[in-house]
This record gives C-alpha cells, structure tokens and sequence, in this order.
C-alpha cells in the first residue's frame, strides 16, 4: 500500500468542543464533513482517548468551529496538543457560548450538533449529529489541513485520524 495516495485526501481544520459538566472543553480535528443537507448532518471522527470524546458522550452534544487562515496558531498548538482533561483550553481564548455550548470567537462559522448516532472503530468514534444552530463569524478564508501543514508547518499528533508514524 502506498502511504502517499492518502496525502491525496483533503480536509479542513475546527475546533469540536463539549461541556464538561459546565467547564467548556475541546480539541482541534481535521476529520469533519458534512453527511447529508436535509437534515442537517456532520460528522467527526474522534480518538478514544481524547477527552473530548467522554464529554460528547456523556452531553450527547458537540459544536464546531471552522478555523481560519488567520487563526492565531497558538490556539491549534494549545487545542491540538494539551488535553482539556488537566488544563481549562478555553481560559486561552475568546469565546462565546451558543445554544450553551463553546465557539471559538476568532472562527469563521460554527455549527451547534445534537448527536444522532455514532460509529465505533478500534481507535476513534465517528459523531454524526444533526445542526440546530450555525452562523458565519468573519470573512477569514477556512483554513485547509495542506494550509496548516505548508505554511504553519506543525506537527500532527498521534491522536490525529492523519498521523502518520515517522519513518526509521
Ligand atoms: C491538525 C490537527 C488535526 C487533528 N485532528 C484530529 C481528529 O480529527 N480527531 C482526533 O481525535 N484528534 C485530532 N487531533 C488531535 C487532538 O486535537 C489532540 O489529541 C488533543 O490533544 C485532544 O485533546 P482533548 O484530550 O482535550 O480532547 C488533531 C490535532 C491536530 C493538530
């Protein structure tokens, strides 16, 4: 199998966030789509082991927030790489709550998702929820995953549905 034919993939970059009872929490994903128009559907596909994962389950509720390229790129590194488990990401940044749940202000758009089903995989659980709510934020271009690897140049963790292990 030849590893590069999945480089051919394409994706954007958001932030998925929950609530931890009321403490916002979340994490950074390229693996978002959307599923279907009528009802609005989207799905992403989140690690076992990211807390994130526990608090979608348990609140059965999910936001995302499309990154721009103008994103200060601290907040990928503090969302795509700490765990909301032992540090409060959200003290970090601006942001707002909707339908109860966190927005990242300096996004593009959001979209609040009641969880509607799910699939399991070995390592990730696959979220489908339908859209309640979604507005625009600003006119920033959303930012690609091959933009955040071409010109922010950062790593992508284990976590990441992309990584891929460093050749020996
Ligand atoms: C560019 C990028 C894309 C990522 N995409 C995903 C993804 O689609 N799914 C996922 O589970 N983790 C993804 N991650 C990794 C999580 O953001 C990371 O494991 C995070 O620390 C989990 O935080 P949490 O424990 O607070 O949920 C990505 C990270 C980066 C930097």
């Amino acid at each position: 199998m030849d590893i590069k034919a999945f480089y051919n993939l394409t994706y954007g970059v958001y932030i998925v966030s929950s609530l931890d009872d009321k403490r916002p929490v979340g994490c950074v994903a390229n693996s978002v789509m959307q599923i279907t128009a009528e009802p609005p559907l989207i799905a992403v596909s989140i690690n076992h082991e990211n807390f994130t994962n526990s608090c979608i389950e348990k609140t059965k509720r999910f936001c995302i927030t499309v990154l721009g390229e103008n994103i200060n790129p601290l907040v990928i590194g503090i969302f795509g790489f700490r765990s909301s488990k032992d540090f409060d990401k959200f003290r970090t940044v601006k942001y707002e709550l909707k339908q109860n749940l966190p927005v990242v202000s300096e996004g593009c758009s959001y979209f609040v998702c009641e969880l509607v089903s799910k699939a399991e995989t070995e390592t990730h659980t696959v979220f489908i929820g339908k859209v309640i709510d979604a507005e625009m934020l600003s006119s920033d271009t959303p930012m690609t995953y091959s933009y955040y690897q071409r010109v922010i140049k950062a790593k992508t963790p284990k976590n990441a549905p992309t990584y891929i292990k460093e050749q020996k």
